[in-house]
């Protein structure tokens, strides 16, 4: 089936440069322009797997890291690329938007294309962490197949502290009563950097988004930042050492980190350890994309460019991997008798996939690429679990 019925409020067939200047497009850009009616509440639309109303979900409001919040629903850091799109975002009823990772400087995108439909050779579409498909390769072309999967290759691009910091404020100040802003942000490793400097950039950005107003953030740990392929978050004990850090500049404000997949329950409990334990992190949102080589219809590497054979693999393909890490997070929370924050993310494209995200254990659940593809999947949720 092709995918012709919603317009992506990031258009894949654009640069991310004229996504920035020029989106969002489809309902977003509808829901900018006052065309479509805001999102209080539910609506009477079904979803497009033809639910009708899943009891499961309090009809009273929420709350998020103490912040009260309409349904603890939104879409994750990345394709919320401005202030254009997380005000949108918010009117169609995403009662949590991310805004898109930013960085202490300007930093460029990877070449075009950053966005390729990805197709599992599994039935149901999924990929899991582990095995030899990722390594062997999975086909990737232009063919935006639903159930939807993607991979993503930007290189987390920013804007000038200059540029996104008086966005980010008009960011915040268009949440409506029961939604949250949530920045994202991340460290920038340049070369010659010591472990002390690539702290510091840690804290001089988390800094720079306090100035903005923000009430809370999240620090992304899971894009390759130290060479091929190699994520911060791999490494618990820096990440308690920058968080620390962080928590230090940013005081009383809720730390969440944004956590890739983990295989191993011991290396997860480290995380946890390192970072709750220490009281510098309240929250963690994960998972991030599961990497994979990607190839065409010929076998060879799919995305043009040095270094990128791998990329980051979301949407459908995931769903199972995110549910299983929110089980994971939740049973070590349990067994330590910790309390923090767990926003699942990971494939959610269903009304059927944040109840499943609810029961795992997670507090809030977000969407990036299913929310991408049908900009009303805030709503048909809304509709479908009667809040
Ligand atoms: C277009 C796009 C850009 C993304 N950029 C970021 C980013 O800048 N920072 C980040 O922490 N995650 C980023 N992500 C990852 C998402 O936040 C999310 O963890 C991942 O896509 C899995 O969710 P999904 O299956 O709902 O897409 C991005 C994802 C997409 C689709």
């Amino acid at each position: 089936m092709s995918n012709q019925q919603f317009e992506p409020f990031y258009d894949v067939n654009l640069t991310y440069d004229d996504n920035y200047r020029r989106g969002p497009f489809g309902l977003f850009a509808q829901a900018l322009a006052g065309d479509d009616s805001p999102a209080e509440g539910a609506t009477n639309e079904t979803s497009a797997a033809g639910s009708t109303a899943i009891s499961a979900e309090s009809a009273t409001a929420a709350s998020v890291l103490g912040f009260p919040v309409n349904l603890p629903f939104g879409i994750p850091a990345g394709p919320l690329l401005n202030s254009r799109f997380t005000t949108a975002a918010f009117r169609l009823g995403f009662d949590l938007a991310v805004y898109k990772t930013v960085r202490s400087r300007a930093w460029g995108c990877n070449p075009f294309p950053n966005v390729l439909a990805v197709h599992p050779k599994a039935a149901d579409g999924s990929l899991t962490p582990g095995s030899p498909e990722l390594d062997e390769g999975v086909l990737a072309d232009t063919r935006y197949d639903l159930p939807i999967s993607i991979s993503n290759s930007f290189g987390v691009p920013s804007r000038d502290p200059d540029v996104w910091q008086p966005d980010m404020r008009d960011a915040i100040a268009a949440a409506g009563p029961g939604q949250l802003l949530v920045p994202s942000f991340q460290g920038s490793r340049v070369a010659g950097m010591s472990t002390d400097e690539y702290i510091a950039d840690h804290v001089t950005t988390a800094r720079l988004v306090c100035e903005t107003g923000a009430q809370l953030m999240e620090m992304n740990t899971s894009c390759p930042n130290e060479g091929h392929n190699r994520l911060l978050c791999h490494d618990p004990h820096l990440v308690g050492r920058i968080t620390e850090a962080v928590k230090n500049e940013i005081g009383e404000r809720p730390l969440i980190v944004k956590l890739a997949y983990f295989p191993s329950d011991i290396e997860l409990e480290t995380m946890v350890r390192e970072t709750v334990g220490r009281g510098t992190v309240q929250g963690f949102s994960t998972i991030n994309t599961i990497s994979a080589k990607l190839v065409d219809a010929s076998g060879k590497q799919a995305l043009p460019g040095e270094g990128r054979d791998r990329s980051g693999v979301c949407g459908n393909a995931i769903r199972g991997a995110g549910l299983d890490m929110v089980r994971r997070l939740s049973a070590i929370r349990e067994r330590l008798g910790l309390d923090f924050t767990i926003v699942g993310v990971g494939g959610v494209i269903e009304p059927e996939h944040y109840l499943a995200y609810r029961k795992a254990g997670a507090d809030a659940v977000m969407s990036a690429t299913g929310a991408m593809w049908d900009a009303r999947l805030a709503r048909i949720i809304k509709a479908a679990i009667d809040v």
